[in-house]
């Protein structure tokens, strides 16, 4: 990869900014996008702090944090709605602090929260909260569980949800105690389900940021629409502001996967290992030549090929927006691998049905990925001050 941030990265950064997730402090400099100007340089493109405020929940447009927890809860028996209502302005208060780096309020371990980890958290509500009591014509457009597809071995351990809360940083510490305050605020109304470790590397050697790469050093995220564009916004919020997370533990075969030459792998994907390139480019962001044949005639970009099959024009251009977290789950001497994938989409059901079809049926890919959860979550808009989450549904 060259060391200079891409444009959809540049756009990504500002595009946060125009989303409301204001970065502020040293470590997360903002380029001005409308100059061109690019970030200044630095030796870690990370850190700050992200204002929890605004339209839209902020993570979702930032740049990956470099460690992440998910944890699905089950509401308890007499949760309803009021129930709810009161454990989102809990959870309110509590980011609030937290994404500021102070304890939240009854912290037991005060000392580990800490400023300029660019700490996140984003909440989403699972199928179930739609069918209670007052909420039931409530359901967002599009919001629907997924399917189980043909090529899934779903286990319960990593599967459905009432509750999320997906709490992200630069800073693995950070991560795991404000996690702690979250689910101990929730143990009156809620308890957890499962829970998902994972991390992320976006920042290339020179500090400056990169695509990430996934457990099968792929690098993953350059078809993504860029935040701070139309495309973005279309894809990913609906009407209210919020939008939709699909969350899909994916083990990936690294034993069969080292068994293919490079080229046998590029040629799942349909790019190049090196920096992403399609097959049919040199750069990253090179379009993909879906057209382009070899001396024998054959697709240079194979028919099964994941880039392909999944690539807005070959889907009536319906887009998704993908941060994957890579994962390993070691037990004694054994390790699994895997891709945490999270989609975000404004409507679950004809955006991001129709394509996990279709890569269900087809994709080149599945000789080497076993998806092993799967879960769906509503994700209300963001909050501004004096406002709590999920106000506009539980208020
Ligand atoms: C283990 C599972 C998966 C792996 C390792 C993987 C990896 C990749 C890679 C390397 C790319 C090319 C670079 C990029 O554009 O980011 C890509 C593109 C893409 N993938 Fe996946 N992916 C996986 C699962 C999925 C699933 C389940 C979906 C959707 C249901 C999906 C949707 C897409 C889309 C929409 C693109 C962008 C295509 C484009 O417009 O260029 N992927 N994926």
């Amino acid at each position: 990869m060259t060391g200079r941030p891409s444009r959809r990265q540049l756009f990504g950064y500002a595009g946060a900014a125009a989303a409301g997730a204001a970065v502020t402090g040293g470590a997360v400099a903002l380029g001005n996008a409308s100059s061109g100007e690019p970030p200044a340089a630095r030796d870690s493109a990370r850190g700050g702090t992200v204002v929890p405020y605004g339209d839209h929940q902020p993570a979702i447009a930032a740049t990956s944090p470099r460690h992440a927890e998910l944890v699905a809860f089950r509401l308890l028996g007499g949760t309803d709605k009021a129930g709810l209502g009161r454990l989102m302005r809990l959870w309110t208060s509590d980011i609030v602090a937290l994404t500021a780096g102070r304890p939240a309020p009854g912290d037991t371990a005060p000392e580990l929260a800490i400023p300029g980890v660019a700490l996140t958290a984003t909440v989403g509500f699972g199928p179930r909260v739609f069918t209670l009591t007052g909420l039931a014509d409530r359901t967002p457009r599009g919001f629907i569980d997924v399917p189980v597809m043909s090529h899934d071995r779903l286990q319960a351990a990593w599967t459905g949800g009432d509750l999320l809360v997906l709490v992200g940083a630069d800073d693995a510490v950070s991560v795991v105690h404000a996690v702690g305050r979250l689910v101990a605020d929730a143990a009156p109304f809620a308890k957890p389900l499962w829970r998902q470790t994972g991390f992320w590397n976006s920042t290339g050697p020179d500090g400056q940021p990169v695509t990430g790469r996934n457990l099968f050093n792929q690098v993953d995220g350059t078809g993504n629409p860029a935040p701070g564009t139309p495309d973005f916004d279309s894809t990913v919020w609906n009407e209210d502001g919020g939008t939709t997370l699909v969350v899909r533990r994916i083990k990936l075969n690294l034993d069969t996967w080292d068994e293919l030459t490079r080229s046998e792998q590029e040629r799942a994907v349909g790019r190049k290992l090196s920096n992403g390139a399609p097959q049919t480019g040199t750069a990253e962001h090179d379009e993909l030549d879906l057209e382009a044949r070899d001396a024998d005639n054959r697709l240079v970009i194979a028919k099964n090929a994941h880039a392909r099959l999944s690539h807005h024009s070959e889907n009536d251009g319906r887009r998704i927006f993908r941060k994957g977290l890579n994962y390993v789950q070691d037990t004694g001497a054994t390790r699994e691998t895997g891709l945490i994938f999270l989609s975000y989409q404004a409507d679950l059901v004809s955006q991001f049905i129709p394509l996990l079809t279709r890569l269900d049926a087809a994709d080149a890919l599945n000789e080497w990925t076993t998806t092993i959860g799967s879960a769906a979550f509503a994700i209300p808009p963001g909050f501004h001050e004096g406002g709590w989450l999920g106000q506009g549904l539980l208020g």
